[in-house]
């Protein structure tokens, strides 16, 4: 048993400072077992139900990459007019029910708050793999995980998180998981879509220094990780107002000759234009890499909840 066992992962703020050190060094281990192409089976005989009602790429196939290559198995839904929500059915029913036949859900949905409501229908451990505009904790671990392997340490980074702020659950979870180091953020956006002030809030209860800016050439002098976000066009009540900030920030190649030249570009994925695919082949261009740290990061996060 670990601390982790059977506990939910919700948020990011969930985390302790112990269990990052805990989760990150196991994902390192699993990520040297899957170089060396060693088995491991910790999970034989145990069933992983990712239940998705919004889109995904990354996360669905990466949780159940990492389910399969500790040898359990997996149930999926991969969008949401499959199941019997579209019936009427409720979360909670919904839950109840995969609650017997699942030994962990992993849920993403469109409602802030669900991963919670799912959380309160079941004793087994609750996943959040993004709820709505809230949160991903699990991406915020691998997004870590990357940063750390890219630049050797967290502790004394500027880390610029650039487009919508607002919206995106990524960067919510990233901000409030790097506030337990000695980073200093950019945060980068148009005026109306800052990073919510709750999580600004909780950044300077943490004591961290941030500065709000609309310039991304001013970020990009300083920055040693530059955090690219899409502009979250489902969360747009006004098309129009969605057409006039979709193309705000886009980063070329070109503008990175002003960056640091240990510069680390991340970004989660899937990028629309934000970075220009001139940028993919610079090799502090992170954001396959950091597509593939998912595995062995949710690894190390099944291991520790399942095992
Ligand atoms: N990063 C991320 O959440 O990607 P997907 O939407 O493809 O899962």
């Amino acid at each position: 048993m670990t601390r982790l066992s059977k506990k939910d992962v919700l948020r990011a703020d969930q985390f302790t400072r112990d269990d990052i050190d805990l989760i990150l060094a196991r994902a390192s281990e699993y990520e040297a077992a899957l170089a060396s192409k060693r088995e491991l089976d910790l999970l034989r005989g145990k069933i992983l139900a990712t239940l998705f009602f919004e889109p995904s790429t990354r996360t669905r196939l990466s949780f159940e990459a990492a389910m399969q290559r500790l040898g359990g198995r997996i149930l999926t839904v991969s969008e949401a007019k499959s199941t019997s929500a579209s019936k009427g059915e409720t979360l909670h029913d919904t839950i109840r029910t995969v609650d017997g036949y699942a030994d962990a859900i992993v849920i993403r949905h469109p409602d802030i708050g669900s991963a919670e409501v799912a959380a309160r229908a079941t004793a087994k451990p609750v996943l959040n793999a993004g709820d709505g505009a809230g949160e991903h904790p699990t991406q915020s671990l691998l997004d870590l995980y990357t940063i750390q392997k890219e630049q050797r340490k967290a502790d004394g980074l500027t880390i610029a998180l650039v487009g919508d702020l607002k919206h995106g659950r990524t960067v919510h979870s990233l901000a409030t998981l790097l506030s337990q180091f000695k980073v200093s953020f950019l945060f980068v956006s148009p005026q109306t879509l800052r990073m919510p002030r709750g999580i600004v809030g909780r950044v300077q209860e943490r004591g961290i220094a941030f500065r709000e800016t609309e310039d991304l050439g001013h970020a990009l002098g300083e920055a040693d990780v530059i955090y690219m976000t899409r502009i979250q066009r489902e969360r747009f009540a006004d098309a129009a107002e969605y057409d006039r900030l979709k193309d705000a920030y886009v980063l070329t190649r070109a503008a990175l000759v002003k960056a640091k030249p240990s510069i680390t570009v991340m970004h989660p994925l899937p990028r629309v234009n934000e970075i220009a695919v001139d940028v993919d082949d610079l090799p502090g261009a992170a954001y396959f890499r950091q597509s593939a740290n998912g595995v062995p990061v949710r690894m190390a996060l099944l291991a520790l909840l399942l095992s």
